[in-house]
């Protein structure tokens, strides 16, 4: 069970505090693992009728949750940790003292501040919190990515948030991090003799990290349009993941041991400068298509105006450092996939010498397909004898680890995780300020080359695997994208 705290989530009606932060507390609250007497604040700019919210709220998590996991005394016990407040940010008004006035209610408590707001409010929040004595020894803040639009605005809110929040009271989340089988990424590696001998250049002859989801803008058009696929996930879910890829083992599973591994290897990847986008990346964007038999829109349709974001990226990475000379880092994502997949799958070298001829069939080289999401789980692909065949016939099959199927009850919510690791003070999956920064300085390059150079945003079909260049950054490699399945 947490200690003793307080949260106030700033959009607190908003989207992501109904779709992830409520039932993530709720969640937590089903468990058993927030303290009694927690309180939980809401604040948006208007708050009318409580009973109304409550019940909006109510239905919203079992809606979410299945009904078997509500039962009625958790739910008021839940409801009775919920306190509105209406506040406009911009404005200073008696508010901010009123909620000055219910936090000072509880002095020594752990207080959690969570701005589900537009990056641009995040300096004025603080600074309203600070000059209103919100801010304590015990109080953190929440930041939700992408933090600011290139390196040099997110620079900007760093510093502005950083002149009232040390950096150890600041957790830039990035729900990736947060995911069950991102953790076990570290599990494997560090906690088995066998991987770490073979997790380097000599042995793997390249690494793909692909997250393909099949939704489209889900009615974020203002906030897409101005994102991208770039900004929204390669700077900070996809990088994240390299990172937990490529890093050495940290000394201890400790913030600043694995925080300062992780900045080596951004450190370590090589610039994609100028002309070098058009042979290193693709970028493209989705046109109408068919999804699952169902014809859905183009982008430029469901954003209703003429548009040149990308809303699918694939790059060829390199990190120049002893242990990564030479392997490609092959990094995709993508709304309108074919498929919803996320999945790091490291490609080894084949064997040093065939001792089979011909008629044994094809040796493929051995994969491990360490996949997110939807089946969370590891796949090693391995070869072997086809069994009642006289002759040696040769197969790949999978060795499968099912986490749903080994572990019971399994539940992985990751916002849950990592509220609970911002209540517990514990800030070993969340990003450093460094982190962010050196992910920018590398992201910023390509896309002011992509402008430059007029690199095309090519078009694909939705439901595809995106435009053909794409699979064609592979095929000159000899390599292919492992696609879901
Ligand atoms: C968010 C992005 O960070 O991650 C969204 O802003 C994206 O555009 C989402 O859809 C994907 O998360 P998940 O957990 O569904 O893969």
């Amino acid at each position: 069970m947490t200690q003793e705290f307080d949260i106030v989530i700033f959009g607190g009606l908003g989207d992501l505090s109904l779709r992830k932060l409520l039932p993530a507390l709720y969640r937590s609250e089903l468990a058993g693992h927030l303290h009694p007497e927690a309180r939980i604040f809401l604040l948006a700019r208007t708050i009318n009728d409580q009973q109304k919210l409550l019940a909006k709220i109510n239905k919203w998590l079992t809606n979410q949750l299945k009904e078997n996991e509500c039962p009625e005394e958790k739910w008021q016990s839940f409801a009775n940790r919920i306190q509105f407040c209406s506040l406009d940010i911009t404005k200073i008004d008696e508010r901010w003292q009123g909620l000055s006035e219910c936090l000072a209610q509880h002095p020594e408590r752990d207080r959690v501040f969570y701005l589900s707001l537009p990056p641009s409010l995040y300096g004025t929040t603080c600074e309203n919190l600070n000059n209103h004595n919100m801010i304590s020894a015990q109080s953190r803040v929440v930041l939700e990515k992408p933090l600011g639009y290139d390196q040099e605005s997110a620079n900007d809110i760093n510093s502005q948030v950083g002149r009232f929040f040390p950096e150890d009271a600041i957790f830039r989340i990035d729900h990736y991090l947060g995911k069950e089988t991102v953790q076990n990424l570290m599990a494997l590696r560090f906690a088995n003799a066998m991987f770490e001998p073979l997790w380097n250049g000599r042995h793997i002859d390249h690494v793909q990290i692909s997250i393909s989801e099949e939704v489209g803008l889900e009615g974020r058009t203002a906030f897409y349009d101005q994102a991208g696929a770039m900004r929204d996930m390669v700077q900070n879910h996809i990088l994240q993941l390299l990172c937990l890829v490529a890093m050495e083992p940290p000394n201890q599973l400790q913030a600043n041991s694995i925080r300062t591994e992780k900045l080596k290897v951004l450190q370590a990847l090589r610039p994609i400068n100028g002309f070098e986008v058009q042979s290193h990346t693709v970028r493209g964007q989705y046109v109408e298509g068919l999804m699952r038999g169902k014809s859905v829109p183009g982008y430029l349709d469901e954003l209703g105006s003429d548009s040149n974001t990308e809303t699918f990226v694939a790059i060829k990475a390199h990190i120049d450092n002893w242990r990564w000379a030479g392997v490609p880092f092959y990094l995709r994502t993508g709304k309108r996939l074919k498929e919803r997949c996320a999945e790091i799958v490291i490609n080894f070298k084949p064997v040093a010498h065939n001792v089979f001829d011909g008629s044994a069939g094809h040796l493929s080289s051995n994969q491990l397909v360490i996949r997110l999401q939807p089946d969370e789980g590891m796949q090693m692909k391995v070869m072997a004898k086809e069994l009642n065949k006289f002759e040696m016939r040769l197969q790949e099959v999978p060795l499968n680890l099912s986490f749903a199927d080994t572990f019971e009850n399994i539940r992985s919510d990751a916002y849950q995780r990592l509220l609970l690791n911002v209540i517990e003070n514990d800030l070993s999956l969340f990003a450093h300020r460094d982190e962010a920064d050196l992910a920018w300085a590398w992201v910023d390059p390509i896309m002011n080359a992509w402008n430059k150079c007029g690199s095309p945003v090519l078009p694909y079909e939705a439901g595809s695997w995106g435009p053909d260049a794409s699979a064609a950054l592979l095929h000159s490699d000899k390599r292919s994208w492992h696609n879901g399945g």
